[in-house]
């Protein structure tokens, strides 16, 4: 007779978790989701509203959500707020839709900076403190357009394009030492930062704002529905939990069947 199947919840009690972008949408849900599992969080974004707003919506019973007010463009204070982390979930990110011959190189730039180079100073300032304990957790929010292109989004391609390869060099580096590194890849979430890029396309496509959803940005989904920020959580979730000890390297993607095609 087969041993009965148990599932065990997520524990990270003792464990503290840094969450970037944490004041809205995918990060918010990340970070109210790893504190109810317990963990101690370092909730990191620029907008210190966001960050109040988050800490008054964590249950009391969960793990604490410690608000840090950074713009992660400062890449020496995002370090050196890493260190001593045992899960990093490196969210953040900003979009810009544009042609490339009208793109801003100083955005690219910024979109460059906050997307790729933040997530490598992040997670080289964890480290240190993974590697001395023998576990840690990198979760990076990549992107269907971490694995595809779309036209007009030049900068936020190559960013997650890019933390995509990050992501797998920490995961080779950080196998003998217990720490995975996985990218989660969801398709459009239901987040400020997709509504506000409705007007955008809109403009760059030439259509009515009411048609972009369904005609651009669910076009290749095969689910014609966004996803919840709080079923992106679940993946991270999933990923910090003892059954996913062998998972790392690759990207859980989370696009409605966009990439079958
Ligand atoms: N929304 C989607 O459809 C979708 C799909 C795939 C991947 N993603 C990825 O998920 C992540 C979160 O996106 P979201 O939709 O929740 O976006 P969002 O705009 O709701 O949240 C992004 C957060 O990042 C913060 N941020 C941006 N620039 C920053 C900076 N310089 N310093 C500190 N904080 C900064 C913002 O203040 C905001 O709170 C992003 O990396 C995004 O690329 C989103």
């Amino acid at each position: 007779m087969t041993a009965p199947h148990t599932v065990t919840p997520l524990d990270l009690g003792g464990r503290t978790a840094l969450v970037t972008g944490a004041a809205g949408g995918i990060g918010r849900a990340c970070a109210l989701r790893l504190a109810a599992a317990g963990a101690k969080v370092r909730a990191v974004d620029r907008d210190a509203p966001g960050l109040e707003a988050l800490v008054a919506a964590a249950p009391a019973a969960a793990g604490a959500v410690e608000p840090h007010v950074l713009d992660l463009t400062d890449l020496d204070a995002a370090e050196d707020l890493a260190a001593g982390t045992d899960v990093l979930v490196n969210n953040a990110g900003l979009q810009l839709v544009r042609p490339i011959e009208d793109f801003p190189p100083d955005v690219f730039h910024t979109v460059l900076t906050v997307m790729l180079e933040a997530p490598f100073r992040l997670i080289r300032g964890a480290l240190p403190h993974m590697y001395a304990q023998g576990w840690g957790r990198v979760v990076n929010i990549s992107s269907v357009h971490g694995l595809r292109a779309s036209p007009y989004k030049s900068a936020y391609v190559a960013a997650k394009h890019g933390l995509e390869g990050l992501s797998k060099t920490a995961a080779l580096e950080g196998a003998p030492h217990g720490v995975t590194s996985n990218c989660v890849n969801p398709g459009y979430v239901r987040t400020p930062l997709v509504e506000a890029q409705i007007a955008d396309q809109a403009q760059a496509h030439g259509i009515a704002p009411e048609r972009v959803v369904t005609d651009v940005l669910l076009k290749d989904s095969a689910l014609k529905r966004l996803v919840e920020p709080e079923e992106v959580a679940e993946a991270v979730a999933y990923l910090c939990a003892p059954s996913a000890s062998f998972v790392t390297g690759t990207s859980l993607v989370l696009d409605g069947g966009w990439t079958a095609h």
